[in-house]
């Protein structure tokens, strides 16, 4: 009896090495295009990008062996192509100044969130794991690719009158079109907390975040994670200008975005209803309703957050 059930066990082992050898001839490919254009940055920073985010956003990936053994491995050649088709370092050069800096701009954001690396790499990787002195390293870097000029007095005068005209305008701006997903502009944000304030750096532009009362209680009750049905984050963003003194204060209107958390309606779209409106006139962001591609990968790496990457204070 007992030597049967031993050779059952047996069996069982024999057979699921089998199933684990043949697993390892399923190999996705991963391809590895020449280097045509590699970030240039200080060694310091370049050093740290290559040690957490090379392998997954550069074509010099180098894989270890534990990383080469399925079924991880499949998970890996994805996070790689998935990788690289957002931010590919190797490719560097093909990117307008510009979105340079918006790259490095958005990488920093999520590694301060603690979004990237990603964490189950991270936690393989241990030399992936940033420490609080390699943040501070990639934001003085970042921060300091921006030169900010004093603005002038009409500017300023402008931009005081432009804010005003925002403070006071009517709550029903009735004219406002809506967005290609079907939301309609949300007029009131300006009357609800302020859950947060950024500063982008990279084009210098400030940015308050709003949260509805239903946010705000979720809040409170630390109910955040999935944020309740009926929370709704209003993201305005202004240009930053600096007046002679060194005050910061808001510049032009940007544009005001919406996150409005729904998990039926909105369940295509991760449960949030997506929805941004651009300049004083308020335009409706988007060509048709894919623009919420666009939101959502870039929320993405913050999924495991219910998509929000505010964390916001207690209150
Ligand atoms: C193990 C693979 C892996 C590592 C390591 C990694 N990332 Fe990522 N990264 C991804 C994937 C996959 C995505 C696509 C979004 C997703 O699926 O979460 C992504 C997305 C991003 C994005 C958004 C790109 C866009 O615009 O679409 C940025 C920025 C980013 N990563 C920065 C970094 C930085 C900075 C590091 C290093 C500190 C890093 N990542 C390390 C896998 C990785
Ligand atoms: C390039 C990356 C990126 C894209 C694209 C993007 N977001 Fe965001 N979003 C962020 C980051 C980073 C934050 C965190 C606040 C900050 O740093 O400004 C944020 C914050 C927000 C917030 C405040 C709630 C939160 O998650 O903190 C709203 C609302 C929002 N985004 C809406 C949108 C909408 C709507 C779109 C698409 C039209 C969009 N976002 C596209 C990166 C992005």
């Amino acid at each position: 009896m007992q030597t049967t059930t031993r050779k059952r066990i047996l069996q069982v082992i024999v057979l699921l090495a089998a199933v684990f050898i043949l697993l390892q001839f399923i190999r996705p490919e991963v391809p590895h295009p020449p280097v045509t254009g590699d970030l240039q940055a200080p060694p310091e920073v370049k050093s740290i990008l290559q040690r957490a985010c090379y392998d997954c956003h550069s074509n010099q990936t180098q894989l270890r062996w534990y990383d080469r053994v399925a079924p991880a491995y499949w998970r890996v050649a994805q996070h790689i192509k998935d990788g690289r088709k957002g931010l590919n370092f190797s490719e560097w050069q093909s990117l307008s100044p510009a979105d340079q800096k918006g790259k490095l701009f958005e990488s920093f954001n999520q590694v301060q969130a603690g979004a990237m690396p990603l964490k189950d790499y991270a936690f393989v990787h241990r030399d992936a794991m940033l420490s609080e002195n390699d943040i501070a390293v990639l934001k003085n870097y970042v921060a300091g690719m921006v030169s900010i000029k004093p603005a002038d007095t009409a500017l300023i005068n402008t931009a005081d009158k432009q804010y005003n005209k925002w403070k006071t305008a009517a709550a029903a701006n009735s004219k406002v079109q809506p967005t290609p997903n079907g939301i309609d502009y949300l007029p009131d944000y300006k009357n609800w907390q302020v859950v947060s304030t950024t500063h982008r750096f990279d084009n210098s532009t400030m940015r308050v975040i709003y949260g509805n009362d239903v946010a705000i209680k979720a809040i409170q009750e630390n109910h955040i994670n999935p944020w309740p049905n009926g929370t709704i984050f209003a993201k305005v963003a202004w240009d930053q200008l600096q007046d002679a003194d060194g005050n910061v204060r808001t510049g032009a209107f940007k544009q005001v975005e919406y996150m409005i958390k729904d998990d039926k309606k909105y369940a295509d779209t991760k449960g949030w209803g997506w929805a941004r409106w651009k300049t004083p006139e308020l335009k409706p962001y988007g060509k048709d309703k894919m623009f919420t591609m666009e939101c959502i990968n870039c929320h993405r790496p913050v999924k495991d957050n219910d998509f929000v990457f505010t964390m916001p204070v207690k209150f």
